[in-house]
This record gives C-alpha cells, structure tokens and sequence, in this order.
C-alpha cells in the first residue's frame, strides 16, 4: 500500500511504492473509480469552455514504469536530465491510478504549459479534485520532478479546495510532509 497521509496516498522518490502494488478497481483507462468519475466531469467542464482534454497516460505498473524510466535513460540528454522528467520503477504516482497526463492531443511537453488545455487545467483542475502535481518556481525541490504542465493528480475535490486557481503549492507542502529525497 502507498504511504497514505490524511487519506491522501502519496507516492514519490521519497516514499515507493512496491513493486507489486496494483490499485483496486482501475478503470478500462487505468483510473481508480473517483478519479475516473472526476475526468469525466472536468472533461465535460472544459468541453463547455471550448477544451478539448484528452488522456494520454493513467495507470502505468512498475513493469511498464521500468521499460518507460530506461528508454527515458537513453534518450534523455544526461541520466539527471532523464530523472528529472520521469520516476524511476516504484516512484510513479502512475502506479497509483490516480495520476493522469492530460494533453490535447497534439502539443506535447513543456509547451502544454502555452495551449488552452494546460491553461484551462492550472486554472480549473481543482474544482473537480485534481491538482497540478509538479508546479513550477521552484518546487522541484520538494515534489523531486521539474514542472510538467501535463500531470495532474486526483486528490478528491475536498482536499483540492485548498488549491486555488494557478497555485504553485505542492502536494507535500499541502499534506505539511518532507519533500522528496534528492535527485541522484
Ligand atoms: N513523470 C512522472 C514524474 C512519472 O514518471 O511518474
Ligand atoms: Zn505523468
């Protein structure tokens, strides 16, 4: 089971998660139920403001987690630059079902940061429980991963309404835990 605080599981460098772990009752697209019901409400809310969500990755097992952590290590500039982006085996909130990237199906990377979706979710994703799990100014620090514009985490709406529009507050910060170990 991943490290759990206030009903929250928090999955990072810092607390893994084994290797074993598979979360209950994932959804055909790899999200725990809740959260599964969240994207479709938040889907439904952006469709209304002209925004397009589109999932591009939810559950990922630690056997894909590897094979994705060891392409990154060989496409990547440098190993740091490789583990800044992507978690090692274990240290995925991937293999929670309760992460998703979300994108609009055509820009990809930092620059989602720039499109109407990436807007939309820094602005709105809270209403419906998700949060913004790496943000930027600074917060790689603690959260262990630079900003990815694209990776959302469903909290559930009542611990999300601490997060307001645009926040750059991390989970850690939120929960009052350490951050992550370092990145090495
Ligand atoms: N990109 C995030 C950190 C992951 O690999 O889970
Ligand atoms: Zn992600």
């Amino acid at each position: 089971m991943p490290f759990t605080v206030q009903g929250i599981p928090v999955v990072s460098r810092k607390h893994p998660v084994s290797k074993k772990y598979v979360p209950e009752g994932l959804s055909k697209r790899g999200l725990v139920k809740a959260a599964d019901a969240a994207l479709t409400e938040m889907t439904k809310a952006a469709k209304k403001d002209g925004v397009t969500i589109k999932l591009r990755s939810a559950y990922r097992s630690y056997a894909t987690q590897e094979t994705i952590f060891n392409r990154a290590l060989k496409t990547y500039p440098s190993v740091e630059k490789a583990k800044r982006y992507n978690a090692e085996p274990g240290n995925s909130e991937h293999q929670t079902g309760l992460a998703a990237d979300l994108w609009d199906g055509n820009t990809w990377g930092d620059a989602v940061a720039r499109t109407k979706i990436g807007k939309w979710l820094w602005k709105h994703a809270p209403e419906y429980g998700w949060i913004l799990r790496y943000p930027p100014d600074g917060k790689e620090e603690i959260t262990g991963y630079i900003y990815e514009p694209w990776h959302y985490r469903y909290i559930g709406k009542e611990a999300a309404a601490a997060f307001e529009p645009n926040t750059t507050l991390t989970l850690e910060e939120y929960l009052g835990i350490d951050g992550t170990a370092e990145n090495q």
